[in-house]
């Protein structure tokens, strides 16, 4: 089913050098800051905690260069992410904490001509590096938005996926976040995490940048989604899948 989304989409910050990226968009209705009856930060979380996990820090846009380093496509097998979740013509996708656009251009070419990536991130120099490749590959279906930690920048109701690629884990606010990337959905959209495994003792990366996938089904059941599918195809993460709870 190929879906053509509607000429409004929310567009609250561009990048000047991504003039050609751009689209007008209506402003939404205000989202709220949590989803209803969701499991909200309390004085059960101790601060930089949340049900019980360390949250990480987030990347700065200095390491950038590990985003696009040579063996990603090898280890993190980026086409085969995309098959998995399966991106058609005409949707309308958000890659959230885009980065340097590693995950973005990919998932353009897939939604294009008909559909588009809203790509968000918290750092306007990952967007800059992130606009520069999205002008390289002579791409018009990205949309590049600066979010905050409190205000994701998500029109409503409007995504078929929402796709967070090593990101999760660093969300400064997962509680708030969440609650607006659920009302950014569709009734029948996606959310997809990639998370680093922490049961699997291969996985040489600190503690706090990987996660078990009971941890993320406790944090996401928490905050209003229905765990779908867990994909363990890829070598060293695996692919969550989340629709709204109704
Ligand atoms: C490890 S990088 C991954 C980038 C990209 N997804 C990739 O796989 O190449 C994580 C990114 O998430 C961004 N980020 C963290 N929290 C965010 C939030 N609440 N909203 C948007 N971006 C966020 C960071 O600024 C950083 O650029």
């Amino acid at each position: 089913m190929v879906r053509r989304p509607g000429l409004s989409l929310l567009l609250l910050v561009t990048l000047t050098s991504a003039a050609a990226c751009r689209r007008a968009a209506d402003k939404p209705a205000p989202i709220p800051s949590a989803a209803p009856g969701s499991s909200a930060a309390t004085a059960a979380d101790p601060p930089g905690t949340y049900l019980g996990r360390t949250l990480a820090t987030p990347m700065s846009y200095r390491g950038a260069d590990w985003l696009d380093r040579e063996d990603r496509e090898t280890t993190e097998q980026p086409e085969h992410v995309l098959d998995v979740l399966g991106l058609r013509d005409g949707w309308t996708v958000a890659d959230v904490g885009a980065g340097s656009g590693y995950f973005t251009v990919r998932m353009a070419r897939r939604v294009a001509p008909h559909g588009r990536v809203l790509a968000t991130d918290l750092q306007p120099e990952m967007l800059a590096l992130l606009g520069d490749k999205v002008k390289a590959a002579k791409l018009t279906n990205v949309v590049p938005v600066l979010a905050t930690e409190s205000d994701a920048k998500l029109p409503r109701g409007q995504l078929d996926l929402v796709l967070m690629v090593d990101v999760y884990h660093e969300l400064p606010r997962p509680v708030e976040t969440l609650a607006q990337i659920r009302a950014a959905l569709r009734a029948d959209g996606r959310l997809a995490l990639v998370e680093y495994r922490a049961e699997d003792p291969k996985v040489q990366i600190k503690e706090e940048h990987k996660m078990t996938l009971p941890q993320i089904q406790k944090e996401l059941g928490a905050n209003g989604f229905v765990f779908k599918a867990s994909d363990e195809s890829l070598p060293q993460q695996r692919i969550v899948t989340f629709g709204v709870a109704p």
